[in-house]
């Protein structure tokens, strides 16, 4: 489970989190909807310690984020799986590279070990048989499913998801909606993710909020349908 609470972080006078407060439980996906330049992407960032805050916690499982010492917030952070806005793949590397990064520097894997895993990643996201291809030769949506690859390597208890279908055309687009749900359903994951695109929002979100001026407010039944 994870807990946000009084999250606050301003860059000058500009306020990008006001007092933000909302909980994931276990083995659900929490969407976080809002326009660009409202703060999602701040707010994964600071959940995970990456920005720091000026007020407020984060704890996962009890243990908050901005009190732990740098070793357990290392701990924290490889339980969590991301998949970055715009998948900040390495084009120097090829797919099966990229992928087995994280399993290279978190885990003492065999050579062979690793292969084993990235293949199995490949099968799961549905991209099999790709493993040597450079992220230029892959479209936009074939890069997301490879980046959603490299945030499970290490088995990751939640996943936090930013814009993961921005920019892709509707088919791709179900692609990875579908990819996951099923992600969700096989592992289990509970999560985050930010988007402006409502569509996607329905489509994965066991609950969600829309993050507006700082605040952050649960999205009622009827105000899903204004959105439309
Ligand atoms: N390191 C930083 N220094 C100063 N301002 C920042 C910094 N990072 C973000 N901001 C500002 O905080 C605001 C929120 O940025 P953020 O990247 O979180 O938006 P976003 O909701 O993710 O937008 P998008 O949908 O375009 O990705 C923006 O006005 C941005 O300019
Ligand atoms: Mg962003």
């Amino acid at each position: 489970m994870i807990e946000i609470k009084n999250l606050s972080k301003s860059f000058d006078s500009l306020i990008v989190l006001d007092k933000v407060n909302f909980c994931i439980d276990e083995g659900n996906l929490v969407v976080v909807l809002g326009p660009s330049g409202t703060g999602k992407s701040v707010l994964l960032k600071s959940m995970l310690g990456l920005l720091p805050v000026d007020d407020g916690e984060v704890f996962f499982d009890g243990k908050s984020i901005q009190a732990a010492r740098e070793r357990e917030v290392y701990e924290i952070r490889k339980q969590v799986g991301f998949v970055f806005q715009g998948t900040a793949l390495f084009d120097s590397m090829n797919v099966a590279e990229n992928i087995s990064l994280p399993l290279r520097e978190h885990t003492a894997m065999s050579s062979k070990e690793i292969m084993e895993r990235v293949c199995h990643l490949l099968e799961v996201v549905g991209m099999a048989g790709k493993a040597g291809q450079y992220p230029e030769s892959l479209s936009g949506g074939m890069k997301r499913l490879v980046a959603m690859a490299r945030a499970l390597a290490l088995k990751p208890k939640y996943l936090f998801y930013d814009e993961p279908t921005t920019g892709l055309d509707p088919i791709m687009t179900d692609k990875v909606v579908d990819l996951m749900k099923d992600l969700k359903s096989r592992y289990a994951n509970s999560g985050i993710v930010v988007t402006h695109d409502l569509q996607t929002a329905r489509a994965v979100g066991d609950q969600i909020y829309m993050l507006k001026r700082g605040r952050i407010n649960k999205l009622t039944k009827i105000e899903k349908e204004l959105y439309d």
